[in-house]
């Protein structure tokens, strides 16, 4: 893994504004993505993880451009292409790809698979001749371990893992560098995951690729991650390279995300108690003050409520945003000075 940095994310921010009273005139804030600063590096696996709901597609879908920061930056190999649009953001809109959860709603189902992919290449290509296109289908469609004899079938032919290999014969078609891989796995069988987050590694060897890679829980994304961001309403909490994520979390929430996981990994507990998350979700509409995790967090502190944590580096490549962490942080020091 390098250390070039391929994209930075500067306080990127995206807001949803939601008509609301009786002819919409009021307006609603849904704060889904809020302030979120991190770097990915060229040829790495970045893993993204939260609850459902916590942001994680609408920071990918912005990384994308499918949408526009409200604020902040997204700098992609030293370009901001925050606002880009039309021509300026064409080569962007080729070089950044995206895969997604649901294989079945992005795929078209009145398309054959050699149209599918064939559409992303008439877009992007400098494949002139209509033959030179068919012959890349076969070849993108031999990458994702499918044959050519499927290139004239339809979607609802296909079983979802096969789906997801459309999916992301399509994404590779106008060789990209950088992929969003938003929960690619999720909806998959469990036999199959494998199978697929198998493929996507050595589709990053053989074509030098950049993933960030969204999912709900952390167990999907230890062993194919380098770095690790955890998000929580809007926010990020706490960053780190994937080990230590696993093995010296000190984020509460980074912890109950670890106690959630359906089969104990003897690593992880550790003898400790698992963390319960107390209640649901808060709206991103009106978030909690101060830390937004602070009302389901059993360690919360009067500071809590009043400032928001900013994300501190406490290791040379671990942040962590919690006042406890850094009030415990600040004591070791006066004791040892
Ligand atoms: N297009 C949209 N319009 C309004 N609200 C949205 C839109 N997309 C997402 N949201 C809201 O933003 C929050 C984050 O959603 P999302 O990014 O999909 O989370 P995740 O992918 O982590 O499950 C949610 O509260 C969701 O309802
Ligand atoms: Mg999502």
């Amino acid at each position: 893994m390098s250390t070039d940095k391929l994209l930075e994310l500067d306080n990127v921010t995206k807001y949803f504004y939601k008509p609301v009273g009786l002819f919409g005139r009021k307006k609603q804030t849904i704060q889904s993505v809020d302030h979120v600063s991190f770097d990915i590096f060229r040829h790495e696996t970045f893993g993204l993880v939260g609850e459902s709901g916590c942001g994680k597609s609408t920071l990918g879908r912005t990384i994308t451009r499918l949408y526009e920061p409200t604020e902040g930056r997204v700098v992609y190999d030293g370009t901001d292409i925050s606002h880009l649009t039309g021509p300026q953001l064409l080569p962007f809109r080729k070089r950044i790809q995206m895969i997604f959860q649901d294989p079945y709603a992005s795929l078209d189902a009145r398309m054959t698979v050699m149209d599918i992919i064939r559409e992303a290449l008439d877009l992007h290509s400098e494949l002139t001749t209509k033959e030179a296109r068919n012959q890349r289908v076969y070849e993108l469609l031999d990458h994702v371990g499918l044959m050519k004899e499927h290139a004239n079938r339809y979607p609802h032919e296909f079983s979802g893992g096969q789906r997801q290999r459309i999916g992301i014969a399509r994404a590779l078609a106008v060789n990209p560098e950088f992929i969003v891989c938003d929960e690619p796995i999720s909806a998959l069988d469990v036999s199959i995951q494998a199978q697929v987050v198998n493929m996507l590694e050595d589709l990053q060897r053989e074509f030098g690729l950049t993933y960030l890679f969204i999912a709900h829980d952390l167990s999907m994304v230890r062993h194919i991650s380098n770095r690790i961001g955890v998000m929580y309403l809007g926010k990020l909490v706490e960053l780190g390279d994937s080990e230590e994520i696993y093995q010296n979390h000190l984020h509460p929430y980074t912890e109950a995300l670890l106690s959630s996981v359906p089969v104990p990994d003897p690593e992880v507990a550790r003898g400790s108690e698992p963390i319960m998350l107390q209640g649901d979700i808060p709206s991103p509409i009106d978030p909690p003050s101060g830390c937004r995790f602070r009302t389901r967090c059993p360690y919360a502190m009067g500071i809590c409520a009043e400032q928001e944590p900013s994300l501190c580096q406490v290791g040379s490549n671990h942040a962590v945003a919690c006042h406890k962490v850094s009030s415990a942080i600040e004591e070791k020091k006066e004791v040892t000075e």
